[in-house]
């Protein structure tokens, strides 16, 4: 039981993320006829929306699903059982996809990482360069492993890929509307996003960018069966802001106004406050002396970070700590850092006093938890959000 049972939950984790008031307004009406001209002009404008977001001038599709429903649909248009894939194992969300694969009879190839680093593109790109006859037909890549904080630089993985044929996929399920992202001028055929992070909307839609050729290669026989999971029903509707069934009309219209919000912010707005949140939570881990999961500073995510608690020492209890003491959730290690790691999670409505309250709490439980550490986090971040930006 909390001590605090009259505050505010304190919702810290990579996401869901916390949903701002006015999108919580947005969905507090009645329903309209998902067949009728007012849903007709809503769906085009998140779709419109939404490629600005992606940076597309392309395709954009939105199922009535998690994350991991558009990464069964990525693989379900675009391969067959048999298909060569690549995947990069950053994680447990690249873990989570590779399994997706395997189970779908794909041959996957997979290139190891200490779940510390992200993707490497010269072991991307010395793979390609072997496969001489060509059978790799796509490449996954986690654009933010939201399981260690750690980010892809995906124009690297492009460049790596040079003149090889196979699809680019890319899950931006924890970085898009955290930071930059161009689908079409960073050449990624298919990414995949979700609703329940970076845009601040409940769990519940996934969205899917798709370049010409992957969708070129969805409807040359290029995929296996599907049926609900079908891109070209979906991208037909979507053309005219229709669904092919009934669409989650409520969670479309709270993207619209998150996506309303993060315009009137600016979108580069929107990204500064993600590193500057993300630099500051940093600089609380390093004055608690602990350490950060990711090793690679040109790859610290803006979303999420994960910091590890000394050897002999349960993350998980210093979780439990906190949300019993204080209220507050945060996400837990997964996989392989399983109880190693906690992760503090930084993204979407967030404004300086909630990220330092949320520090306050990680400061507090270590102190109650009995974690060793040093005072003088939450200072730390506190003279860094103090500073100018
Ligand atoms: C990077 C990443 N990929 C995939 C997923 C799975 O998405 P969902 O839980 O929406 O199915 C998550 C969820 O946390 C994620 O962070």
């Amino acid at each position: 039981m909390s001590e605090f049972v009259s505050g505010r939950h304190f919702l810290n984790t990579p996401g869901p993320s916390n949903i701002p008031d006015r999108v919580l307004r947005a969905m507090d009406r009645n329903g309209i006829n998902h067949r009728g001209p007012e849903f007709g002009a809503l769906g085009r404008s998140v779709i419109g929306q939404l490629r600005e977001v992606f940076q597309t001038e392309g395709t954009v599709g939105i199922f009535p699903s998690s994350g991991t429903g558009a990464w069964e649909a990525a693989l379900v248009n675009t391969l067959q059982p048999g298909d060569r894939v690549l995947i990069s194992r950053t994680g447990q969300f690249a873990h989570l996809w590779e399994q997706m694969a395997v189970r779908f009879g794909l041959d996957v190839m997979a290139l190891e990482t200490d779940w510390r680093h992200g993707a490497d593109p010269a072991a991307i790109e010395q793979v390609l360069d072997q496969d001489r006859e060509r059978r790799i037909k796509a490449v996954f890549v986690v654009h933010s492993e939201t399981s260690t904080s750690c980010m892809s630089d995906i124009p690297a993985v492009r460049a790596a890929m040079r003149d090889h044929p196979a699809l680019l996929m890319v899950d931006a399920i924890s970085s898009l509307a955290c930071c930059e992202y161009q689908h079409d001028g960073w050449g990624v055929d298919v990414t995949i996003a979700g609703s329940q992070k970076g845009l601040m909307v409940p769990p519940g839609l996934s969205f899917t960018a798709i370049s010409d050729r992957a969708l070129t290669a969805s409807r040359n026989g290029g995929g296996s069966r599907r049926s609900y999971w079908d891109w070209e029903p979906l991208v037909n509707a979507n053309k005219t802001g229709f669904f092919p069934y009934t669409p989650a009309m409520h969670l479309l219209f709270a993207l619209q106004e998150a996506i309303t919000m993060m315009k009137e912010e600016g979108f580069a707005n929107v990204f500064a406050r993600h590193a500057r949140y993300a630099e500051a939570t940093r600089r609380a881990a390093k004055a608690w002396g602990l350490e950060l999961n990711c090793l690679d500073p040109a790859a610290y995510a803006p979303g999420v970070t994960a910091i590890r608690v000394p050897d002999g020492h349960s993350a998980d209890k210093l979780r439990n700590v906190i949300l019993e003491r204080f209220n507050m959730s945060l996400g837990n290690g997964l996989g392989r850092v399983e109880d190693k790691v906690f992760r503090i999670g930084h993204m979407g409505d967030l404004g300086v006093l909630s990220l330092t309250g949320a520090l306050t709490g990680v400061e507090m439980g270590l102190r109650a938890a009995g974690i060793p550490h040093k005072a003088g986090g939450v200072q730390a971040a506190m003279a860094y959000l103090a500073s100018p930006t």
